[in-house]
This record gives C-alpha cells, sequence and structure tokens, in this order.
C-alpha cells in the first residue's frame, strides 16, 4: 500500500505524480485479478465513505458503492437536496461535521471550490466524484481500460471529440502526466479551459508528448489509438442542449470519422451516452468499442483510490 498517498485528497489529475499515478492504475489491476479470482480484501474493514451527491450518477455512486463493500468497509449516500446543505450549511461546517463521523467523504459538485472547500475544513480524505471542472476517478478508470487494451500508456496517441469539459479536462491531465499523446477537437468556443491546456502541456513536456487543440475532427483522429467522446450537455447544462446539437453535429463520432484513427482503434465514452448525438450505435456497439470494459474498471479504479487514500 502507498504510504505516499495514505490521507491524501484526490481532487484532480494534477494532484498526483507519475509514480503514484501508476501505483494507483498496478493496485487496481491487481485487485480486479484477485476480486474475479474470488479473493476477498478488507483493506477497509469498519470504515465508512460519505458519499455527498449534488448531481445524479449511476456508474460513480454505484462504483463507490460497492467498492466500498467489497473492502469491508460502509458506504452512505448523501443526497445534497436531502442535506442541510439545501438549506444553506455551508461547506466548510459540512466537511468539520462530517469528518467527526466518517472516515473519507467523496463528493459529485457543481462548482469544483466545493471539493476544495470540502478538502479544506475536513481532516479526512476528500475524493472528487465529478465537478465542472475535472472528473479525476473517471479517467483513472479508463487509463486502466486502455493499459489493458494496448500494454501501455505511453506513446498512444488519444483524441478526444466533442465538447472542452471536464472529462476532456481530467484526460488531458493524465495524458501529459504518462507520456500519451493528446489531441481535443472542439466547435469553436468550447475548448478545454487554458489553464487545463497549459497545465497539460507543461506536463506533457516533461514526460515527451503532446498536447493539440484542434478545430478539425477529421485531423484530429488522425493515427489516434483511442477515439473518445462525451456528452454535448453536460450536467447543470441541459438549457443549452438545443443550441449545441446544431454547432456539435460534425464533431459525432460514427463509422465515418472512426475511418480516421488507426484500424485498431478502441472507441471510448465515460457514460452516459446521447445515442444518436455524439456517438451512433453503429460506433458504441462495435468490436471497436470499450464502453462497458471503461464502466466496470470504474469499479476496480475506485477500490484502489478508496484502499490507499482510506486504508491503515
Ligand atoms: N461516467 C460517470 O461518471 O457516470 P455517472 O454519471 O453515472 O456516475
Ligand atoms: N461531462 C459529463 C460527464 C458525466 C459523467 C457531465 O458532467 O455531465
Amino acid at each position: 500500500m502507498s504510504v505516499k498517498l495514505k490521507g491524501r485528497d484526490l481532487l484532480s489529475i494534477a494532484d498526483l505524480t507519475e509514480e503514484e499515478f501508476w501505483e494507483l492504475l498496478e493496485f487496481a489491476k491487481l485487485l480486479k485479478l484477485e476480486t474475479l479470482a474470488g479473493k476477498r480484501h478488507e483493506y477497509l474493514k469498519g470504515k465508512t465513505l460519505a458519499m455527498i451527491f449534488q448531481k445524479p450518477s449511476t456508474r460513480t455512486r454505484v462504483a463507490f458503492e460497492v467498492g466500498m463493500y467489497q473492502l469491508g468497509g460502509y458506504p452512505l449516500y448523501l443526497s445534497s437536496n436531502d442535506m442541510q446543505l439545501r438549506r444553506g450549511e455551508t461547506i466548510a461546517d459540512t466537511a468539520r461535521v462530517l469528518s467527526r463521523f466518517v472516515d473519507g467523504i467523496m463528493a459529485r459538485v457543481f462548482d469544483h471550490q466545493d471539493v476544495v472547500d470540502l478538502a479544506k475544513y475536513s481532516n479526512v480524505p476528500v475524493i472528487n466524484g465529478l465537478s465542472d471542472e475535472e472528473h479525476p476517478s473517471q479517467v483513472l478508470a479508463d487509463f486502466l481500460t486502455i493499459w489493458e487494451k494496448f500494454g501501455t500508456l505511453k506513446g498512444l496517441k488519444l483524441t478526444y471529440v466533442g465538447d472542452g469539459n471536464n472529462v476532456a479536462h481530467s484526460l488531458m491531465l493524465a495524458a501529459g502526466l504518462v507520456g500519451m499523446n493528446i489531441a481535443v477537437a472542439t466547435p469553436e468556443g468550447y475548448e478545454p479551459k487554458s489553464y487545463y491546456v497549459e497545465k497539460a502541456k507543461t506536463l506533457a513536456s516533461k514526460h515527451g508528448s503532446s498536447v493539440e487543440v484542434l478545430r478539425d475532427p477529421l485531423q484530429a483522429v488522425k493515427d489516434a489509438d483511442v477515439v473518445y467522446t462525451d456528452v454535448w450537455a453536460s450536467m447543470g447544462q441541459e438549457s443549452e442542449h438545443e443550441e449545441r446539437v446544431k454547432l456539435f453535429i460534425p464533431y459525432q463520432v460514427n463509422p465515418k470519422l472512426m475511418e480516421h484513427a488507426k484500424a485498431d482503434a478502441v472507441f471510448m465514452h465515460c457514460l452516459p451516452a446521447h445515442r444518436g448525438e455524439e456517438v451512433v450505435d453503429e460506433v458504441a456497439d462495435s468490436s471497436q468499442s470499450a464502453i462497458f470494459d471503461e464502466a466496470e474498471n470504474r469499479l476496480h479504479a475506485h477500490k484502489a483510490i478508496l484502499a490507499m487514500l482510506l486504508g491503515d
């Protein structure tokens, strides 16, 4: 177990060094193999995790919840609507109170500052289960999936097509951290935030890879080993959905776009998918698609995060 990760927060992929990122992936892979072989783990026996959700979730909730059970611990699902947060109790007070009860906090929030504040005011580890800026637990599972498919991460090319959102930000940081090349193609005005582009470029230059932000999806997917997309309107942007669909149509991942990537390219999507918008069934359900392996790996990756941050 990593001594360095014990007691730490995971708010951003940038919180990790390359070595720590790999430690999490290696441990996730081990937990996966051993669990599938029938071994039981008790790394979190008697420990509890508070899971605060300001937004809906299927995968994140189930992966963290089942993950806690499989590690001998106990998860508590807390909808922010049913907490005193809804009536104005501050994030700081919520963090201080929960710290007296539980061994860790996982939170899915709108404003990224909320996870930063939870971490600031709690004295137990805080895990970002998605904010408007980042989705680090997702991307750890994604990179576990890519590693399983290709046997390596360094030197591969991942192309992200669509909205420059939270998932895109975390993918860019992770690619830079492990020396994977990344190209992101978005419509004008929907690029990833420059803070993340610059941060990813700094990481990539240290680890020998490149970060490109492009307009043309066909150019971006050229030579891609992985083609990744996500919804065009994220949670909280529902009112923009109609206008976004019109702008994003050229960024749809369909068989024609996939033809421009490498012949053995893998298709990925964090899910949930809006089939017929950012991806069509012919790609999502093709032999190139890794979307359900990716979803399964949320469980294994999250168990590694939980065991390493919350374990003794
Ligand atoms: N990919 C992901 O985070 O899925 P959920 O919204 O279902 O948790
Ligand atoms: N970008 C999406 C990811 C969902 C898992 C959203 O924030 O809604």
